[in-house]
């Protein structure tokens, strides 16, 4: 398996795999503050909710350490601002206030600690971030490995690889748990329109392990199920409701519908960092609106009249009932979602992962 660097901490600061660059350059960029890590998030040099989470906690920590503050008081005013900037990114992907969450409730932890002890230790807590992130993949991993057919299709959506997480990924974790359990699998990438995460990370990240993968535009997915050539879905996830509703990448909902039409499974592989207790369902989770160029433009070149009214949501919702099970690193729940992810999610756990 290619190990893909999607973001870490260094001295200089926080390093980032420019994704915007993909698939022709592989190009890193180091980020020396927060305010230049809130904009890498903007700009989508990093993206894909666990990704946002570390990225945030990352982003705090250098917040942080970059700071001049002498005592406590000078630093929490501080902290408090380096939080509200971070938070102000992007809209949708819980992981993102998951992240900024945990470091608030360490930094609460911390009062009375030397400053200079106060930023070791949110560092450290940053990098547990990032390495338990890959532990929770590799989990998902293996509780959705089984989940795949030995053999046969498997469709999935924007990208929820190593890229959009720490590393290893969400959904292409599970895909590669499964090839590596000797399973005879062959992807079909969704293009992703309008911003083509699938074509340029998916397709990227998945033929640097060599795993046989076929890109498709979103518009072919129902021919495709329709032939037989597709025997399961699986895509990740920027927040789940309560009820197990389903904030993913615009066109996520379109493919689990066509999934329930030709009886196909439709998993979605996340984090219980994803998983919004707090949003009773769907209605409730806030839809990033992106800007229009992102579909009248293409690869910099107008491709729409202008002046052309267009939407450009980066999400949509799958109501649970299209949802065939969710998988977490701390298992598979399946529906009710109410009863069955409230029960993975306050499980007790070794206190590695939280
Ligand atoms: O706009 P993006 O690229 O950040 O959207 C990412 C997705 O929709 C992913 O599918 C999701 O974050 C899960 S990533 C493991």
């Amino acid at each position: 398996m290619s190990i893909i660097k999607t973001l870490e901490w260094t001295d200089a600061g926080v390093r980032f795999i420019d994704q915007t660059k993909l698939p022709t350059e592989e190009v890193y960029v180091t980020c020396t503050s927060y305010q230049e890590v809130a904009n890498a998030i903007k700009t989508m040099v990093v993206r894909g909710a666990p990704a946002l989470g570390v990225t945030a906690g990352m982003g705090v920590a250098l917040g942080v350490r970059e700071s001049k503050a002498q005592t406590i008081d000078e630093l929490t005013p501080e902290f408090e601002e380096i939080c509200r900037v971070l938070a102000a990114t992007r809209p949708t992907a819980v992981n993102l206030f998951w992240g900024i969450r945990r470091m608030q409730e360490k930094f609460a932890r911390l009062r009375g600690m030397p400053v200079a002890e106060i930023k070791q230790e949110l560092i450290a807590e940053a990098q547990r971030m990032h390495l338990e992130d890959i532990a929770a993949n590799e989990a998902m991993g293996r509780h959705g490995a089984v989940l795949l057919p030995a053999s046969g299709g498997v469709l999935t959506h924007c990208n929820a690889g190593a890229l959009a997480t720490a590393g290893y990924g969400t959904a292409l974790g599970v895909i590669r748990a499964a090839v590596d359990s000797g399973k005879n699998l062959h992807v079909f990438a969704d293009e992703t329109r309008p911003f083509l995460q699938g074509s340029r990370l998916t397709a990227w990240e998945l033929m640097k392990d060599n795993i046989p993968t076929t890109l498709i535009s979103d518009n072919m997915a129902g021919s495709m199920m329709r032939q037989g050539k597709i025997n399961a879905v699986v895509v990740g996830a920027d927040r789940i409701a309560a009820n197990g509703d389903v904030a993913n990448k615009v066109g996520t909902y379109t493919v689990a519908v066509l999934a329930k039409e030709h009886g196909i499974p439709f998993y979605v592989a996340a984090p219980t960092s994803t998983v919004d207790l707090a949003t009773p369902d769907g209605t409730g989770i806030p839809i990033e609106e992106r800007a229009s160029n992102e579909v009248t433009h293409l690869a910099g070149k107008q491709i729409a009249p202008d002046g052309v009214h267009v939407e450009n949501p980066a999400f949509d919702v799958t109501p649970h009932q299209y949802v065939t099970a969710i998988i977490t690193e701390r298992g598979v729940a399946r529906a009710p979602y109410g009863e069955s992810l409230k029960s993975i999610v306050n499980q007790k756990t070794d206190g590695v992962l939280r």
